[in-house]
């Protein structure tokens, strides 16, 4: 089976992931069946993922894809880039994601980063460490910004890979254990736009739930009111996407705080991997 890239396999400021539904709309609705005698111009390629995209969905027509920064070329290193990765997440262990590095662990990162014996790519160091969408020219002008802990994107993939399944099986209607079968969560409402998920403490018999949290995740503006009015939003709704959380107050007891935190990961997981299967 030919793959379908979801995402660019190396990391690019500016990838078009979360369009990629709307532009196979647009190349559904512009030309039939599988291309044959159309020419596809990605002017502006990035990472390639557009021309991809329009390669898979229609083989037969010609694409042309502008590299203008050189992005085929870092593909073939990426072993090298991969170990360079490696090596660098490994000193970030006591780091959070998101956050500053401090100066100790940065000049560890500065001298593998020195010494690494591959190829290097500013681009993606760029991605890893500095603060969202910064352009650096040189190494020198990158080891003199505050460092910051991005390196994200296998992360994010490996927990949407593990939590696929727990999406599938709330999808058939299934409520999914979570927290040592303590709580539960499940789908109330969706459509291909929008989402809603309930969280539930279960009580001790395993017959009766109490509802916690109402999450939704809306990904189209036709449906953001009411994602918004679910979760009892006040005003108007945000731009999409978003994802939208009520907590419902006078269920709680004491012994759910604790869990809490947890439940604000487990709702980007599972927010993010529901995101993911939209744009297969
Ligand atoms: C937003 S990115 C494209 C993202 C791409 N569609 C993707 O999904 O990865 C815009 C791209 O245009 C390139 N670019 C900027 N100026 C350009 C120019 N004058 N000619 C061609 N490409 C250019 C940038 O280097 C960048 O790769």
């Amino acid at each position: 089976m030919v793959k379908m890239f979801k995402q660019a396999p190396l990391p690019f400021i500016g990838q078009k992931r979360m369009f990629l539904n709307q532009f196979k709309q647009v190349l559904n609705d512009n030309i039939s069946g599988d291309g044959e005698g159309w020419t596809i111009i990605d002017a502006f390629g990035g990472s390639g993922l557009l021309s991809h995209t329009a390669k898979r969905l229609k083989p037969k027509a010609r694409v042309i894809y502008n590299d203008f920064d050189g992005y085929a070329e870092r593909l073939t290193h990426i072993n090298d880039i991969n170990r360079l990765r490696r090596l660098i997440f490994s000193l970030l262990d006591n780091c959070t994601k998101n956050k500053r590095i401090p100066a100790n662990v940065k000049n560890q990162v500065v001298d593998v980063i020195k010494n690494f014996d591959g190829y290097i790519n500013l681009h993606i160091l760029c991605s890893w460490l500095c603060f969202s969408g910064k352009q650096i020219k040189t190494l020198d002008e990158l080891f003199r910004q505050d460092f910051w802990q991005c390196i994200y994107r296998k992360d994010v993939d490996d927990v949407i890979n593990l939590i696929k399944p727990w999406l599938d099986d709330m999808l058939r209607g299934e409520q999914r254990a979570i927290f040592e079968d303590k709580y539960a969560c499940r789908i109330g409402e969706q459509n291909g736009k929008m989402i809603e998920f309930i969280i539930a403490r279960i009580d001790d018999d395993f017959f009766n739930s109490t509802d916690l949290v109402r999450f939704v995740v809306c990904r189209h503006s036709v449906t953001k009111q009411r994602a918004w009015d679910l979760v009892s939003g006040q005003g108007n709704p945000p731009q999409v996407p978003f994802c939208a959380v009520q907590l419902m107050t006078n269920n709680v007891v004491i012994d759910d705080l604790a869990v809490m935190p947890m439940f604000g990961d487990f709702e980007r997981c599972i927010a993010w991997t529901w995101l993911d299967s939209k744009t297969i």
